[in-house]
């Protein structure tokens, strides 16, 4: 088995009601003065935003709301929320939404534990984070898994970069899940969770290291549990079953268990988050649209591991064909799943047309922050090659 430091601290919160639970858990990892933040209008249509807060007043805690975060979360937000929780002495961020809602909650929590720093300057590399405030969560959609993640992903306003700051700072205190906050999600963001969830695993599952047993059942184990329960939850919204599996799939998609020891690849995350920056698409969907693109173009990589990853996923049968035929059909099956829950395949179905090639040039240089990197582990991708991947995306 390959060495790894697994560091997952966020205590997980898990039922019916347990929203009401927020006060509480807030109170006992130490804050006094709250920012509530979150999103559009969900959690105030639900009546979610209005019980959590009554949970602070019971549990005597001082809060503020900052509402309005958009999906694909952006800087400025984030800047005026530091000085919103300066001026209110905040000392505490709970974040009431999904991925955008709680990376804004982070990036706001470390502006308030870093003044003077701009905030930008970490999620560019040019400042190092050391410290941030305490983060909890009531988590209202199973997708990015940021509840249990060390990333705030944060999308700059004017350069429309997107980027993510990996940090254990970055580990919520408290998560709740109850699935029952999930039940107002429109189909399609169920469908963008289900990808999201699945891609955290696969993202780790495809990588150099194919020697650590567990990982790779418990990864496998997982993905057929999203399978099967976002089939079920497609066909039957607000089904508390199947809402309750995705959710805890999510959150242990995303802390770091299903690639314990391995070489995380993540390319196609960050093909997909050009795409997100450039277009404003939901981040589930940018993943479908490129996955099988980047599949094709990495499987002699190692074809074997498509092949493990049909059987094993997709109960497939690979008698009878060769290594890259089992390898190319785990492939196939995996975008017929994409379509069935609704999810696009290619560039052109994220509705932002066929694009030109000026454009898949600008998204291949912006994929290597303007040629200072490159991506992947199970294939290490340069500008060529993302460019080629966005090539073969581009088709109708
Ligand atoms: O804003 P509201 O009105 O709440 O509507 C949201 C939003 O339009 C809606 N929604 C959420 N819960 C709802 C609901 N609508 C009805 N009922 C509910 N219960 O769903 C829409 C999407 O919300 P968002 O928070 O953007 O979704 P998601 O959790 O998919 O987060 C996506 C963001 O997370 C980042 C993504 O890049 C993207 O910016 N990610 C963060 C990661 C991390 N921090 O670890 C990892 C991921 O790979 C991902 O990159
Ligand atoms: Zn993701």
């Amino acid at each position: 088995m390959e060495s790894f430091d697994f560091y997952s601290p966020t205590r997980m919160i898990f039922g019916r009601g347990t929203e009401e639970q927020a006060g509480a858990q807030v109170k006992a990892h130490g804050g006094s003065r709250v920012l509530v933040v979150y999103g559009g209008q969900s959690a105030v249509k639900s009546g979610l935003l209005q019980r959590v807060t009554q949970s602070l007043e019971e549990a005597g805690l001082a809060y503020e709301t900052l509402g309005g975060v958009k999906p694909n979360p952006r800087y400025s937000l984030a800047v005026e929320g530091v000085s919103r929780g300066q001026a209110f002495g905040a000392d505490f961020l709970l974040a009431v939404g999904g991925g955008s809602v709680i990376d804004t909650a982070k990036a706001i929590a470390d502006g308030l534990a870093n003044p003077g720093v701009d905030l930008w300057d970490f999620w560019t590399g040019k400042a190092a984070l050391k410290g941030s405030l305490p983060v909890g969560v009531v988590l209202t959609i199973p997708a990015a898994g940021s509840e249990s993640s060390n990333s705030a992903v944060l999308t700059h306003d004017e350069t429309h970069e997107k980027r993510g700051l990996g940090s254990d700072f970055h580990r919520p205190r408290f998560a709740i899940l109850n699935p029952e906050l999930t039940f107002t999600l429109p189909a399609y963001q169920v469908a963008c969770g289900v990808v999201d969830i699945m891609m955290h695993t696969m993202d780790r599952y495809f990588n150099p290291v194919t020697s650590n047993q567990l990982t790779d059942e418990l990864a496998e184990g997982l993905l057929r549990t999203v399978v099967s329960n976002g089939r079920q939850a497609m066909a039957h919204p607000g089904e508390y079953q199947s809402m309750s599996e995705l959710m805890w799939a999510g959150s242990l998609s995303h802390n770091g268990l299903t690639g314990l020891g391995h070489r995380p690849d993540f390319a196609p995350h960050q093909l997909g988050h050009e795409l997100s920056a450039m277009f404003d698409v939901a981040h589930g969907a940018s993943l479908s649209a490129i996955w099988s693109s980047w599949a094709r173009y990495c499987v002699d990589a190692n074809p074997g591991r498509f092949v493990q990853f049909g059987v094993k996923v997709w109960g497939l049968d690979p008698s009878g064909k060769s290594e890259r035929e089992a390898a190319l059909e785990a492939i196939e099956t995996t975008e017929r799943f994409f379509h069935e829950i609704g999810m696009p395949v290619s560039i052109p179905e994220l509705s932002c047309g066929v694009l030109e090639d000026s454009v898949l040039d600008e998204l291949a240089l912006r994929c290597t922050f303007y040629r200072k990197r490159t991506i992947g582990t199970f294939q290490v991708l340069g500008e060529k090659d993302i460019r080629a991947i966005y090539g073969m995306a581009n088709h109708v």
